[in-house]
């Protein structure tokens, strides 16, 4: 039974997701955070170490193997990461009763059709990422370990690179750009993801989790290309008065900007199983860039210079 301040271990406490969770999780918790540097995941005992150090009431595993081409070239070091690392917070978790929180991606399944995935299709993820990312699920359910996978999807935020803070460096500089139109999704902040992590973690004593272990998909709604969810971040940052070159954002096809990773062409997630079981209410990808964007320009060196 965890106790009036829940004691939370949080790997990955410097990505985009683990830097969101610590502001989101820090009222009501008491956070254990770890980096690379603290806690690497590609070794197994001090995972184990960690966790026996701690006994945390919660295990919530932020980091990642995140550079999808690369992980073409890095296939072992990936599934260290992705794959192995989860099932060993796993165990760890079942030894001590502890909650375990891991966060996954739509690259678990192909990217075929346009109806949003569920939960319960059937994945077949198209590159390393997505192998590792779903070998980490399946390591976590092979164990009795109490827990949540959050499969979500185009992640950004605050903190770390990610697509937003590129497209205003690209549209600081140049006047035109190609962005891809076909590759569908709901883009998602970080800071999203973890004020709704932070939401279904209020419902730990009532044995919510415990009761509905399992997987699910946290998401913003809404739907767009990155073609239109570029077209958003310049409309919002010229509305904030950010100066800009770009004039023009052409659409062109994936084919058109071939990638070492083959990526899914259809990310939507339904959502409705989260939403059904936590209550969860999702916000619409547009309102979350709207209220993360002044955070991202906020913390970059200037405002007036995007880099
Ligand atoms: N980013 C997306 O678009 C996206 C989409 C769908 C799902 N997700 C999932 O969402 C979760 C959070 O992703 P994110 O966007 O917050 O990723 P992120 O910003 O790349 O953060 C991942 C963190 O993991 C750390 N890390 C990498 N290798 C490690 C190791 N060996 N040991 C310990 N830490 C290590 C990184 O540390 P360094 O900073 O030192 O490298 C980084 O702080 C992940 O599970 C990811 O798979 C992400």
């Amino acid at each position: 039974m965890p106790s009036s301040r829940p004691g939370i271990l949080l790997s990955g406490a410097n990505g985009q997701v683990g830097s969101a969770l610590q502001h989101s999780l820090s009222e009501k918790n008491e956070i254990f955070a770890f980096d690379r540097t603290t806690l690497d995941l590609t070794n197994s005992e001090q995972i184990r170490q960690r966790v026996r150090e701690i006994k945390p009431d919660i295990i919530i595993n932020a980091a990642a193997y995140t550079a999808v081409d690369q992980a073409e070239k890095e296939a072992d070091l990936a599934f260290a990461i992705n794959g192995t690392a989860p099932g060993i917070f796993a165990e760890e978790a079942e030894r001590i009763n502890a909650t375990l929180i891991h966060y996954s991606t739509d690259y678990v399944f192909d990217g075929s059709g346009t109806q949003p995935r569920c939960e319960g299709d059937k994945p077949a993820p198209l590159n390393i990422y997505g192998k590792s990312k779903l070998a980490g699920e399946q390591a976590i359910k092979a164990t009795e370990a109490v827990h949540l996978i959050l499969r979500t999807s185009w992640v950004y935020g605050e903190h770390g690179n990610n697509f937003v803070k590129t497209i205003l460096r690209i549209a600081a500089e140049k006047t035109e750009i190609n962005i891809i139109d076909d590759q569908i999704g709901a883009p998602t902040s970080a800071e999203f993801i973890a004020d709704a992590t932070a939401q279904i973690l209020n419902q730990l004593k009532d044995d919510a989790i415990a009761l509905n272990s399992g997987t699910y998909h946290l998401c913003c709604s809404g739907e767009t290309s990155w073609h239109g969810f570029a077209s958003e971040i310049v409309r919002l940052a010229e509305q904030s008065n950010i100066p800009l070159a770009v004039k023009e954002i052409h659409p062109i096809p994936t084919s058109a900007y071939p990638t070492l990773a083959e990526r899914p062409k259809n990310s939507r997630l339904d959502y409705a199983h989260l939403k059904r079981v936590f209550g969860l209410q999702p916000t619409s990808w547009q309102t979350a860039l709207a209220s993360t964007l002044p955070l991202i320009i906020a913390s970059s060196t200037t405002a007036t210079s995007i880099k």
